[in-house]
């Protein structure tokens, strides 16, 4: 018997009383959208679910070649149930119309963390880790082309590395073979425009890397010719 059962023993609350750790069930293997969608809709992974109004699953096109990952939902996020729906989304809508993209076509958009943390701030490296399992399905779901990792909280967590953004932007990274373009968070351009030239560089990095590797889905790009 160890000291706590010990100690609950003493005090009657022994067997019935027993502090669970949060579910963190895998998720399956054939999980398709509508079952992930639900998985997040009712996760108690982390505490992050204690705050959230809603969970925030991401939005898109669910065959887009582009994917970008965000950090986790604000405020505006949490009441709509969107990602990217502030002011950093905005911006981000212009930065999608600068490479000729809308959210809704041939791009996808998630973060990392599906839950509000409180008070906006960043989400721990545990929070991080509980949710991204759920990012990580999303990804094989959608198999997209190239990933934009939006901010440092989106690179560490896809790549498992750490380093400053400075640094991860200037180097070509892979999520398995799919590759990621490290660039700043929306909010931080927000904040810092003198960086919004340099971010630009980053998406048309991104654009030519896409270019290089792929034409448009649905065309006849696979077929061997007659
Ligand atoms: N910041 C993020 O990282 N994601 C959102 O959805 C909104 C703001």
């Amino acid at each position: 018997m160890n000291f706590k059962e010990a100690h609950w023993r003493e005090l009657g609350l022994w067997p019935h009383w027993v502090a669970r750790a949060p579910t963190r069930e895998p998720i399956p293997a054939g999980a398709d959208w509508a079952v992930l969608r639900q998985l997040v809709k009712d996760c108690q992974r982390c505490p992050l679910h204690q705050g959230r109004r809603q969970t925030v699953f991401g939005v898109g096109d669910e065959r887009a070649r582009w994917l970008f990952v965000g950090e986790g939902p604000g405020a505006e996020e949490d009441q709509r149930g969107e990602p990217f729906v502030g002011s950093a989304g905005r911006l981000l809508d212009q930065m999608l119309l600068g490479l000729g993209l809308k959210r809704d076509q041939d791009v996808y958009i998630a973060n990392v963390v599906k839950c509000r943390p409180p008070q906006n701030r960043t989400p721990t490296d545990a929070e991080c880790n509980a949710c991204l399992p759920y990012l990580h399905r999303q990804i094989v779901m959608i198999q997209p082309k190239i990933i934009v990792a939006l901010g440092k909280v989106a690179a560490h967590a896809l790549l498992k590395t750490s380093g400053t953004l400075g640094a991860l932007r200037l180097h070509q990274h892979f999520y398995g073979d799919i590759p990621l373009v490290v660039t700043w968070h929306p909010a931080y351009l927000l904040r810092t425009p003198s960086d919004k030239a340099r971010a630009w560089e980053d998406l048309c990095r991104a654009r030519q890397i896409m270019v290089s590797q792929c034409t448009p889905r649905g065309d006849n790009a696979d077929k061997a010719p007659a």
